[in-house]
């Protein structure tokens, strides 16, 4: 009752707003488009969570029915001293979902980025034990009432399928990513535990990733589903690989999800999504600061419409579809891996309209 009265505010917020803000009444919903299908989430940033912008609050829960902190729930943010915890914001995008009705995915509890600073000081065995023990234990279980999922483990591969090299696999051994699994069961036992990567639609990363996932269920530890982010560039977006990862990553009986999805239209020598790979500004690296051109914006529209159909053949093995960002003007790809660029990846421009890959998606549930 109380969640029906929440819906019916929302949907008059939404006009009120709308009118408001000169966002279109007319825009169909992705959410309501894909709900017999799956999930439509997308990265919600501090200022998103915290809701500064209501017509954006708006605009963000009329699209989307899931949603995964972009930074807030990494270590460094949400661990930044051995013994202290920052929840603040985490708390509040768990707020944010309760009130909006929108399923939230823990982003990340184990990686290699984005650490505390303190894990450079720290040198031995048992510390690093001791530090992925209590931030596994104390974040899932905080969390482990209100929110649907989590990204376990994140980005433990290269690009050839063997484990990448990191303070946890250094320290603790390849048991490690089983062990987190095992941890955050423990911790948070009906929420749901995923391995999420980039480029693991890629025939050798994949292997790896199969590889990974095999060892964690031999291991007794429970993994619910794969996620492929699909950072990808407009024209070459890789749909034999990614029907191919659909295909394999169901066959162990997972849950196949894309956690991250943008398409970026800039030039870039090189695949995916290593934060740590940067590229030399200059202005040919920033070619569309006026407008994107229209043959562009046609292949990213096709390649959307292309990618959602996909989806669409496999609904009964893919769950979730999240874009990495609500609209352009909040992408991560206008930082990275060239600062300050203008960039174009998702299906709304930096005023929340449609753009034609909008209309090619939506245009499929019609
Ligand atoms: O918060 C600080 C701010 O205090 C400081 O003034 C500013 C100066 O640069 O930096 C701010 O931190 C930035 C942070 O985003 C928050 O905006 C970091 O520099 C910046 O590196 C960080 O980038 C994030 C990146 O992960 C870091 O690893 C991106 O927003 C985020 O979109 C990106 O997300 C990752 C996924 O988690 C995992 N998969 C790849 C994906 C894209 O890289």
């Amino acid at each position: 009752m109380i969640f029906k009265k929440n819906r019916r505010a929302v949907s008059t917020a939404i006009l009120i707003m709308g009118a408001i803000s000169g966002f279109s009444q007319s825009i169909p919903s992705l959410k309501d488009a894909f709900k017999n299908d799956f999930g439509i989430g997308t990265a919600l940033n501090n200022s998103q969570i915290e809701e500064r912008d209501p017509a954006l609050t708006q605009f963000i829960v009329s699209q989307f029915n899931m949603a995964t902190p972009e930074n807030v729930m990494k270590s460094a943010l949400i661990h930044p001293k051995w013994d202290t915890y920052d929840f603040v914001v985490p708390d509040k995008l768990v707020e944010f979902g309760k009130k909006y009705n929108i399923k939230i995915n823990g982003h990340t509890l184990i990686w290699h980025s984005q650490l505390p600073s303190f894990i450079r000081g720290i040198h031995s065995k048992d510390s690093i034990q001791t530090f992925f023990n209590d931030h596994i234990k104390t974040v899932a279980s905080r969390y482990k009432d209100n929110i649907f999922s989590w990204d376990v483990v994140n980005e433990a591969l290269n690009e050839d399928g063997t484990l990448r090299k990191t303070v946890f696999l250094d320290y603790l051994g390849e048991g490690y990513i089983a062990e987190a699994f095992r941890l955050t069961q423990q911790a948070a036992p009906n929420v749901e535990l995923y391995y999420n990567d980039y480029n693991n639609e890629q025939p050798a990363k994949r292997a790896g990733c199969i590889n990974l996932i095999k060892k964690i269920q031999a291991s007794g530890a429970r993994i619910d589903g794969v996620g492929i982010q699909g950072h990808w560039h407009v024209g070459k977006v890789p749909f034999k690989d990614i029907e191919e990862s659909i295909l394999q990553y169901a066959a162990l009986g997972l849950k196949v999800m894309f956690t991250e999805l943008d398409i970026e239209v800039l030039p870039r020598n090189f695949q995916g999504a290593d934060v740590n790979q940067r590229m030399a500004s200059n202005p040919a690296m920033n070619p569309y600061t006026a407008g994107l051109p229209d043959d562009v914006q046609q292949q990213l529209a096709a390649d959307y419409e292309a990618l959602f159909k996909l989806f669409l053949k496999h609904k009964d093995k893919v769950t979730r579809v999240t874009f990495w960002g609500v609209n352009d003007g909040n992408s991560w790809l206008n930082g990275w891996p060239v600062r300050g660029r203008t960039n174009y990846p998702l299906l709304f421009d930096r005023n929340n309209q449609p753009k034609p890959a909008f209309y090619k998606v939506i245009g499929l549930k019609k």
